[in-house]
Order: structure tokens, then sequence, then C-alpha cells
């Protein structure tokens, strides 16, 4: 594990935009594993500012998304697709049709997952996996569980995810209790991972899962026994 610490949110975001960026110079049609929540968005604002300084090209590259909510279309503003839409891909050179985010509102949610899997091995599975950590120690929406879940899949959010994202929602809106989530084999098999962690609420769960026990109560612990894991954490709240 090669861990960077770094003491602000401005040089967390530098860094991991500077290792994607590293990535597709290396590899132009590289599979990007990307994450949502509040953690990335500095680094996709300046992976996009790269982009429309002409200094980086996405031309090429392709992505897959980590998780979607359950129920919802991808043009509901509270979905990931959006997130996703807004904060990185409306503002670089991509092509839509190689972006992917699960599809929340499909019918069978079994068979989109499987699918979403067979998509990633079709593309030669994803070259850099970009990962956030939950409150609870989950990657993706990886929840604490008895057991690894290896497939994507549909999961039940926890009391305490669902608390840690309602910030997102209006309190007339409808939060969806469950999401579809790449699963540990997906993640595990990126050729390399970057995990980052921003805030001192952060440490207590980054410590456990990266020098803590292996367990799948605490998800993000699987990613010890990665070969190839980057760490970036800023410990202040700045
Ligand atoms: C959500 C996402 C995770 C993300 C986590 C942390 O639950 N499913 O992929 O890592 O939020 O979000 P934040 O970066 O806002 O702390």
């Amino acid at each position: 594990m090669r861990s960077i610490h770094v003491k602000s949110y401005a040089q967390l975001s530098f860094e991991a935009a500077k290792i994607i960026a590293a990535q597709i110079a290396l590899k132009q049609d590289t599979v990007l594993g990307l994450a949502t929540g509040s953690t990335p968005v500095g680094a996709y604002q300046q992976l996009a500012e790269w982009n429309q300084q002409g200094k980086l090209d996405f031309s090429q590259v392709r992505t897959f998304n980590l998780d979607e909510y359950r129920g919802l279309a991808g043009d509901h503003p509270q979905s990931y697709r959006y997130f996703m839409q807004k904060h990185l891909f409306s503002q670089i050179n991509i092509l839509p049709g190689n972006t992917h985010v699960p599809q929340g509102d499909c019918a069978d949610a079994s068979a989109e997952c499987a699918n979403y899997d067979s998509s990633i091995l079709a593309a030669g599975g994803i070259d850099l996996q970009l990962l956030g950590i939950g409150h609870n120690g989950h990657i993706g929406f990886n929840e604490p569980s008895n057991c690894f879940v290896l497939p994507t899949h549909e999961v039940a959010l926890t009391q305490r995810t669902l608390e840690a994202n309602s910030r997102f929602f209006d309190a007339a809106e409808q939060q969806p209790r469950s999401a579809l989530t790449m699963g540990i084999a997906p993640i595990m098999q990126a050729k390399r991972i970057l995990l980052i962690s921003q805030g001192s609420e952060k440490m207590p769960i980054l410590e456990k899962a990266l020098y803590g026990p292996v367990t799948p109560e605490v998800p993000a612990s699987i990613l010890q026994l990665h070969p190839n894991l980057t760490v970036i954490y800023n410990e202040s709240d700045c």
C-alpha cells in the first residue's frame, strides 16, 4: 500500500486528479471505475479543467460507476447518473456511450447487475478504481455484512448510510432504501485502486479499514489484500 498524507481538500483533489490523469496519459482507452459522494468532486473539477485546457483527453476513456440508487432514473437529480453528468461527464470530451452507471430504474435488478459485470469484463476490467469510504466502512454500497458479496448486486442500505446520505435529499423527497452496487469482485479485480478519504470524521474508520482485521463487517478492509492500493487522506477538515 502506498499512502499519501495531504493537508487540505484542495491538495487531496489535486493528488487524486494527477494519478487519474497519469493513468489516462499511459493508456488512452483506460477503463476508470468512478465514485460518487462529496469526496471526489474536487478531483473531478480538476480533471475537467485539464480537459478544457486541452491537457487531458477523455475521447477514448471508458467509465464504470460503482453504484446507483434503486428506483431512480438517470435524470432524477439525486441519482448518481445525474451527479456524474453534472460533476464530470458534461464537462469533458467523453463519449456518452462510454460512460456506465447501473440503471437504478431497471425492471430486473439481477439481470442489470449480471449485465453490468459482463460489460466490465468485456471492457477488459477496470484499470483504475477510484473509491471513497463510507462512515461504516462501505465501499460503493457494499455495506457491513457477514460475508463479502462478490458480484454486482442489489443491497439494502443500512440506517447509518441512509442518515449519512439524507443530506442530499429534500425532506419531502423519498430517499431510496436500496441500491445497486458493484460487488467486491470487480472492485478487487481492478488493476489499481485509489482510495480517498477527507476529514477527521473518516479517520477512525479509515484506520480500521487499513490496519484492522480483514472482515466483511468493515468492507473496505478487503483493500488490504489488493496488490496495488494507493490511499490519499486528509485528516484535517480544511
Ligand atoms: C456514498 C457512495 C460511496 C461513497 C460514500 C462516501 O455512500 N455510495 O461510494 O464513498 O457515499 O461519501 P462522501 O465522499 O460524501 O463521504
